[in-house]
């Protein structure tokens, strides 16, 4: 399908297939039975293609285990069941975009991507924000962007070309091209895949901060993470610009720019994770 206005998108977006059931019933087993490995361990083995993933994933250079794992519930004992959360999550966002050679330089927008994830639940203790939640919206804050290449793909790299001349944000090269931004799409995709409000809310609103009155700690959270991230140089979202971190995020985080200062070499620490992280997934993925 042609697509020719933000109609069309929603239209493109609503037939995309939703996550799967397996996908969305092992992350409901995890919210509402978190201890019970047992039950979670059952629910990821009924998929096979899910539990190769998991386990292939599990055994990667990234997670450094000295012996092999063989079976979901070992993964979920030693890894623990929100690492094992993360990988279901994220191997299987990413295999609804395969790779493309034009566009958005997807190798650098899922570095981007876990980076951030990666920084936001870093950070997330020192804010009492919860750890996973941050991960996941850290991960998806810029999901609009792969939607946006995937199916609107010339206009898309006119965006990017025009970015990296004019030195622009994004979001406002998005807005005045097509009318509308991946903050906005990204929302929309969440909420067309169920996903929780706060996940929602949170990309909506990633560079229009004041504008979430529900979930104002999770939102400034990803902004700061995505400012340190884009500073640490780490990946490409696909824009030049580096923003500054907003004082009304770190006013809402109770944060001043020294603990920033402080926790960026923790983050930086971490973010170095992702490219591990990463190559493992995308490898697991394109076998
Ligand atoms: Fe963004
Ligand atoms: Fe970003």
């Amino acid at each position: 399908m042609d697509v020719k206005n933000i109609e069309d998108l929603e239209k493109v977006m609503r037939h995309l297939p939703s996550l799967s059931m397996v996908v969305a019933d092992v992350l409901d087993a995890i919210e509402t039975h978190g201890d019970d490995i047992d039950y979670i361990s059952r629910k990821i083995s009924q998929d096979q293609s899910l539990s190769s993933r998991v386990l292939r994933v599990a055994n990667s250079p990234f997670y450094g285990m000295t012996r092999k794992i063989g079976r979901i519930k070992e993964a979920n004992v030693v890894l623990g069941i929100n690492a094992v959360r993360n990988i279901v999550m994220s191997s299987s966002i990413m295999e609804y975009f395969p790779d493309r050679k034009e566009g958005l330089d997807q190798y650098g927008f899922w570095l981007h991507s876990f980076a951030v994830a990666i920084a936001a639940s870093t950070l997330a203790e020192q804010v009492s924000v919860d750890q996973d939640a941050a991960f996941i919206s850290g991960l998806l804050h810029d999901i609009g962007k792969l939607v946006l290449s995937t199916f609107i793909h010339d206009d898309y790299q006119t965006i990017i070309t025009q970015c990296e001349k004019e030195q622009s944000l994004i979001l406002d090269m998005e807005q005045k091209v097509l009318g509308y931004d991946h903050a906005y799409v990204g929302s929309r995709l969440m909420r067309l895949w169920n996903l929780p409000d706060e996940l929602v809310t949170t990309i909506r609103c990633h560079h229009e901060l004041e504008k979430d009155k529900k979930y104002p700690k999770m939102t400034c959270l990803v902004h700061v993470a995505d400012c340190l991230c884009r500073a640490l140089d780490v990946g490409n979202p696909g824009d030049p610009y580096v923003q500054k971190v907003s004082p009304y995020a770190l006013s809402v985080l109770g944060l001043t720019m020294h603990d920033l200062t402080e926790g960026i070499e923790r983050v930086f620490e971490n973010v170095s994770y992702a490219e591990g992280i990463i190559g493992d997934i995308q490898g697991v993925i394109c076998r």
